[in-house]
């Protein structure tokens, strides 16, 4: 079993499904409201867990209501939280709108996630015995820094997805061995919009670099090799929140389990695509079973 340590925020995702979005100064109508556990580091535990890997998580809950029940889904998707922490005030939410598109609007509020500035002791030894640590960008920089360098340190494989965008510290690039933006975060990270060039700049940061697509697949791209595009399956999307976070979550058990990259990006981009037919972000990622029967649906297996 792939061994996954995630190193980020958990949010409760307040979510109002609408026509469309807002513009400032508007108030629209929506159709209907949900509360739904998410934050980029829940999420890609949440779906490395339903993938098959062994998952469990660093960062911290509030002590309201909310964190009770963002512990209770982590629980309840099989990934420990021993080290998550609880820490007085609240949790981390994010205020999310998502329109009859499927496309969504984020605010994060980062709460109890803000608090999470160092690793201990306990945290040190949990990352020195996984496969790949997972890490994002929804806990403050130094501590993603400190993980990503104690899992360099330690020999352990490190899968940064850099969100929500901003500019990234090169301690930062140094320790990461897989970078996997999407399409508008590796323009933001090299001004470049088309992503076979970005991807290729990315590459003298890091040594692999794959760029989610949305609905067109993903681009893997390596040092001394050509770019290739994994297309997705076709589908109607209701809801693309947490579409990336399922995707990295799939990917990284798929890569710990030595599929070969363009599987492994064939196999996450699927999870993926099961994941934007259904409502929110934690509730809508796919267990093991439905990928590989997807999976199995296009002609994947064969090719093995
Ligand atoms: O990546 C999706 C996640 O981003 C949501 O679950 C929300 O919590 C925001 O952090
Ligand atoms: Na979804």
């Amino acid at each position: 079993m792939t061994s996954i340590v995630v190193l980020g925020s958990t949010n409760m995702d307040l979510v109002a499904y609408v026509p469309r979005a807002p513009a400032l100064g508007e108030t629209v109508t929506g159709r209907s409201f949900r509360t739904i556990p998410g934050g980029k580091g829940a999420n890609q535990a949440v779906a490395a867990a339903r993938a098959g890997g062994e998952v469990s998580m660093i960062g911290a809950v509030g002590t309201d209501e909310f964190g009770v029940r963002l512990r209770a889904t982590l629980d309840h998707g099989a990934v420990d939280t021993d080290l998550l922490r609880t820490v007085e005030g609240a949790s981390g939410t994010a205020h999310i709108v998502v329109d009859d598109e499927g496309g969504n609007a984020i605010v994060v509020v980062p709460g109890a996630n803000g608090t999470v500035t160092s690793l201990d002791h306990g945290d040190e030894a949990l990352i020195g015995t996984a496969d790949l640590l997972l890490l994002q960008l929804e806990l403050p920089l130094s501590v993603v820094v400190e993980g990503a360098a104690t899992a360099r340190r330690l020999g352990v494989r490190t899968v940064l997805t850099p969100a929500p965008a901003q500019p990234l510290p090169p301690e930062l690039l140094a320790a990461t061995d897989l970078l996997v933006p999407n399409e508008h975060e590796a323009a933001a990270l090299t001004g470049l919009t088309d992503p076979r060039e970005a991807a290729l700049a990315l590459l003298r940061d890091v040594p692999e670099v794959v760029v989610t697509l949305g609905a067109a697949g993903s681009l893997y791209a390596a040092r001394g090799a050509d770019p290739v595009v994994v297309p997705a399956p076709r589908v109607r999307a209701v809801d693309t929140t947490g579409a990336g976070d399922t995707f990295v979550g799939a990917l990284a058990v798929a890569l710990g389990e030595g599929r070969p990259a363009p599987e492994a990006l064939a196999w996450a981009g699927i999870a993926a695509a099961l994941s934007v037919q259904r409502e929110g972000a934690s509730t809508s990622m796919p267990f093991r079973t439905e990928i590989e029967a997807a999976f199995g649906a296009t002609g994947g297996d064969e090719d093995r």
